[in-house]
């Protein structure tokens, strides 16, 4: 059974063999697609940021597991005859282990293990109901189902984030944007690209200033990329420019992605981004965080308790600053709840207090 290709950042192969990827690292000089058929490249694929974005990260990671579990099934077709356990059972121990594998190329963005663990749930399940009885490539099957829901959720999810977006924002307002949070970074319209560009489809006009955000040039490279093809109103900033344009009275609103979002509203989201939302409160400009419930981690109590990623130096220094130089490069910051005016899902708008607004529609 061949699946559909449902986007054109993450998708499978024809032969369903490997999973290939837009290598987003090279945009948009370069359109480059990667197709990756074993764990070592899925893992590096994720820690060079040739695939990210939380979403995407997640969607790619349950398509990773339907590709690795191929691959294990074959292996065990092979060695049938010296096998210890039933077939099925082996399949789920040595995917779990790859599954951990995954889990711990990037650690901020919890959308990686939650599609890691929904994939490996399923499939536990999906063990359990058939008492291990199940032969290994049906229970294949199952897992590129679960995948592909993943991913085809993702695109209702954000549609919704869009449209509850779009319902806050007026015609011509201008608006800022951190780091990219489009199509790239999940699997269609991107959550807080997708109010924008969802209104331009509609044929409303915004003005969007990009910041940069260094050091890896996301805004630069991906924001301005997705909106200027888009044919949207862009206009790229560095970083440091956020407060001249806050100040000249040219941004109505903040628009942000998230990579976890913790049970009282503390938000990580790429570095640069807590700074945006204290600006935005001295300013009185309102700062949105929208993103999937998969994004939303109930777990999580406080900012506090979010891993932030640290990344290789060399990225801060680039070309410019002398090697022996110490840097320290945070990938992700935690912006206090405090300053977040909503948090915008697919099950609508969160507004303060938000341990008790996302208590009631993402608690258990
Ligand atoms: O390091 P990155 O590029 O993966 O960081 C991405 C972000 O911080 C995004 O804002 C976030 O993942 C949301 S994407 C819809």
């Amino acid at each position: 059974m061949s699946r559909e290709q449902l986007a054109e950042n993450v998708f499978l192969s024809e032969d369903e063999r490997s999973v290939v990827i837009l290598d987003q690292s090279r945009l948009p000089q370069e359109t480059v697609c990667l197709s990756l058929d074993n764990e070592q490249e899925m893992f590096d694929a994720i820690k060079t940021l040739k695939v990210r974005g939380a979403p995407a990260i997640g969607i790619f990671a349950g398509y990773c597991l339907y590709v690795l579990a191929q691959r294990i099934a074959h292996e065990i077709d092979q060695a049938a005859d010296d096998l210890q356990e039933l077939p099925a059972r082996v399949l789920y121990n040595r995917l779990s282990e790859q599954a951990a594998y995954l889990n711990s190329s990037r650690p901020t963005a919890v959308n990686l293990k939650w599609a890691l663990d929904r994939v490996m749930a399923c499939t536990a399940q999906t063990l359990e109901s058939t008492q291990a009885m199940i032969a290994p490539f049906d229970l294949v099957q199952r897992i590129g189902d679960e995948a592909e829901a993943i991913q085809r959720e993702d695109i209702e999810m954000c549609r919704r984030i869009a449209e509850y977006g779009l319902s806050l924002l007026k015609e011509g307002d201008g608006i800022l944007t951190h780091c990219n949070a489009g199509p790239l970074a999940t699997s269609r319209y991107g959550t807080a690209l997708g109010p924008i560009l969802l209104g331009h489809d509609q044929g409303m006009d915004f003005k969007v200033f990009a910041d940069e955000t260094r050091p890896l040039m996301q805004g630069a490279r991906l924001t301005a990329y997705e909106l200027n093809k888009a044919g949207v109103d862009v206009t790229l900033i560095c970083d440091n420019m956020a407060s001249t344009v806050m100040k000249n009275g040219w941004v109505q609103a903040c628009l942000v992605g998230c990579d976890r979002v913790a049970a009282n509203g503390d938000t990580a989201n790429k570095i640069g981004t807590s700074g945006v939302a204290i600006l935005a409160k001295h300013y009185g400009i309102p700062f949105y965080v929208l993103g999937p419930g998969s994004t939303i981690d109930m777990d999580c109590p406080t900012g506090d308790g979010i891993t932030i990623e640290l990344r290789d130096p060399q990225e801060v220094r680039g070309e410019t600053a002398p090697e022996e130089v110490p840097c320290y490069n945070p990938s992700f910051d935690v912006t206090d709840h405090s300053l977040i005016t909503a948090i915008i899902t697919e099950k609508g708008i969160c507004y303060p207090p938000f341990d008790e607004s996302l208590k009631e529609k993402f608690g258990v």
